[in-house]
């Protein structure tokens, strides 16, 4: 396997961020990643997995060897009355995967549809849109440790999915996998028989302004790709990490305080007791929208989502959104907490 040295990295994450790799390994199969832990040299460094670069900020030049997964394939596994199962490597695009399941009548991914991203990262930020998270999709993963080289298989409580969280974004210290395991393959499990997932207001909106009450799930989907184009920048033109903050939490209490100021805040009713509020309205109604520091801004028409402008630094980003932190703290007494890792 080669490894390359000083490898640009600006084509491998989302937001176009100009840093180096000092030295990139891609990963094309189980089998290669076995070679390189198995070799001395590369043993003993310490490890950067990299799939789509969908959710980091590279802040420098990355030190520790890059593994770029570019495992594929795509298949069937099983079905039974209850549900149907499919596989991709690591390495897949996350949207064609969608595509690739629709096409071939195995429904159930289309609200998660345009999410970028590959699919090896989805269950480390247990991704989700409109209505759907990975978790709810999810049947199980093969791993490899990065430390011992041993195989290891997990399902849906073993990867502790939270909302835009699981075991792979914890360190190791806390029993986490973080930096510690390279996802090679996933499942996922699509409910049978098929239901669409509807509810969520601009997929209400389309069903009103189609006059379509029942919609395919190839409807939904192309709904779906609509409403993300309409509000989400596209990142092959404008370099973006999708949403860069959590939707944070509060208690009804701490909510009906902010009511009380800013009665137009939108939240939403969690089955727990607990409220979401919208982090992009909280930006918003700072004045966030469209405002800069250096080449990164806050996208014009969704505050939630950060942008490169073009040669914007992770040190730039970052500022922004420290700056973004403490504005909305300032007013609302809320934490912000960013989706993105910080390289
Ligand atoms: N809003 C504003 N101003 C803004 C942005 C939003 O007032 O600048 C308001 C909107 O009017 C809306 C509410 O905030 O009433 C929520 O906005 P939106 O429907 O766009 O969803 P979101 O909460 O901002 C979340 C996910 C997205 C996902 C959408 C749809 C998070 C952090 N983000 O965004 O996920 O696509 O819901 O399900 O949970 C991602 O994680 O990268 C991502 C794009």
């Amino acid at each position: 396997m080669v490894i390359e040295k000083n490898v640009p990295l600006q084509a491998f994450n989302s937001f176009g961020i100009v840093a180096k790799a000092h030295c990139l390994a891609r990963i094309g199969s189980q089998a290669e990643l076995q070679m390189l832990l198995a070799d001395p040299e590369s043993a003993g460094q310490a490890k950067f997995v990299l799939g789509g670069g969908s959710n980091i900020v590279l802040t420098g030049d990355v030190k520790s060897m890059v593994l770029k997964v570019e495992i594929r394939g795509r298949r069937f596994v099983s079905e039974s009355d209850k549900a149907l199962v499919v596989e991709a490597g690591a390495g897949e695009n996350w949207h064609e995967f969608v595509c690739w399941t629709l096409s071939q009548g195995y429904p159930g991914l289309e609200n998660m549809a345009l999410i970028p991203g590959t699919v090896g990262a989805a269950p480390v930020q247990n991704i989700g849109a409109y209505g759907v998270e990975l978790q709810d999709r999810f049947e199980s993963l093969d791993a490899v440790d990065l430390q011992t080289g041993k195989e290891f298989t997990l399902n849906a409580a073993q990867c502790a999915f939270g909302y835009r969280d699981s075991i792979f974004k914890h360190q190791s210290t806390s029993l986490g996998l973080a930096g510690r395991a390279l996802i090679t393959r996933v499942r996922l499990s699509l409910p049978k028989p098929w239901k669409a997932v509807l509810g969520y207001a601009d997929i209400e909106k389309k069903m009103l302004e189609s006059g379509i009450a029942e919609p395919s799930a190839q409807q939904v989907f192309q709904w779906i790709c609509e409403i993300r184009r309409a509000k989400l920048p596209d990142p092959a033109l404008i370099g973006n990490a999708g949403s860069f903050f959590k939707n944070p939490t509060v208690t009804p209490e701490q909510c009906a305080d902010i009511i009380a100021r800013d009665p137009k805040i939108v939240y939403y009713h969690l089955v727990d007791g607990s409220i979401k509020l919208a982090a992009g309205w909280l930006i918003d109604a700072c004045g966030w929208k469209g405002k800069s520091v250096g080449n990164a801004s806050v996208y014009e028409k969704q505050a939630l989502v950060l942008v490169n402008r073009g040669g914007a630094t992770g040190g730039e980003v970052m500022t922004l959104a420290r700056s973004i932190q403490t504005s909305v703290y300032e007013r609302f007494g809320i934490r912000l907490e960013p989706e993105p890792v910080f390289v």
